[in-house]
């Protein structure tokens, strides 16, 4: 299979698709009701609507794309092809979504091989949508993003998603809010990884870390990132983010700086403050 269709094409084409099953997503949000939440496992849940959504994505990238593979979230269409694979999350904040409270996002991502060439992010609520290809430069509704330029971690905005089902580096966790409520301008936790990861890029954060998330949690945005100035990378500053389940999200100025602290902490076990 080739892909026929040129980069800048294919991406407003996934961008119209996004925003189509967005407007489904706000609609559906509004008459949300108990029956319509079921639990994957602890702290994990799927609505009628993660799984509406990911079909009409499924669907739209099908016609797009013939012969690629998926791998989305909710398991819709999930088979592996050769060469091009979508990795799709078609609500990346549920939590967020099931409590009516901003933000959620649709990230779509399309993987050559082992390389995102291809990222969407449409955050809902704010009618966002974050987008670049190889080679592009990032964009926000049309508007050409850049990471910021801060050079410091004490003059950083930070910010993290909280371990909600693997406990097993909460010491350290703890450990680095300690450290960065001292030493940055301070922490958020907004609840969807790919909309943390795309205000990386835009500059509203200069930094994310997470640990426990899946590939279709951070392929996306990670691609705008990168294409808006910015670096990703795992907690041992090696390449290992998509599906090692551990990302730094920075901007150029203080990803050394972050890396080593994260590093420290997080992977070295060290107490940096008391
Ligand atoms: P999700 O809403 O698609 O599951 C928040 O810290 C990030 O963690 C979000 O990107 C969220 O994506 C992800 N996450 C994965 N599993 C989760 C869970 N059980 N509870 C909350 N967030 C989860
Ligand atoms: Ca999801």
């Amino acid at each position: 299979m080739r892909q026929t269709m040129e980069p800048s094409d294919l991406c407003g084409k996934v961008r119209e698709l996004a925003l189509e099953t967005g407007r489904f997503i706000k609609k559906e949000q509004e008459q949300l009701s108990l029956p319509d939440i079921r639990s994957k496992g602890l702290h994990n849940f799927v609505t009628t609507v993660d799984t509406g959504a990911e079909r009409m994505i499924v669907d739209g990238l099908t016609g797009l794309l013939p012969g690629s593979g998926f791998i989305a979230e909710e398991g819709t269409g999930n088979r592996k092809a050769g060469r091009f694979n979508w990795i799709i999350d078609p609500i990346d904040g549920t939590t967020n979504f099931i409590h009516g409270q901003p933000p959620y996002a649709i990230s779509i991502a399309l993987a050559d091989g082992d390389e995102i060439v291809l990222g969407v992010v449409y955050e809902v609520c704010l009618d966002e949508c974050y987008y670049a290809w190889k080679g592009s430069q990032a964009f926000l509704n049309g508007k050409i993003i850049h990471v910021s330029n801060t050079g410091k971690v004490s003059q950083s905005l930070i910010a993290t998603g909280f371990p909600y089902t693997n406990f097993e580096y909460i010491r350290g966790f703890m450990q680095s809010f300690k450290y960065f409520l001292h030493h940055s301008h301070g922490l958020r936790r907004l609840g969807s990884a790919a909309t943390d990861i795309a205000y990386v890029a835009c500059g509203r954060f200069e930094a994310f870390y997470e640990y426990g998330l899946q590939a279709w949690d951070v392929a996306a945005a990670s691609l705008i990132l990168r294409q808006a100035g910015g670096i990703v990378g795992d907690f041992s500053g090696g390449d290992n983010w998509l599906y090692g389940q551990e990302i730094v999200a920075c901007n150029a100025g203080i990803y050394d700086e972050f890396l080593d602290i994260i590093n420290q902490i997080m992977v070295q076990e060290k107490i940096l403050i008391e």
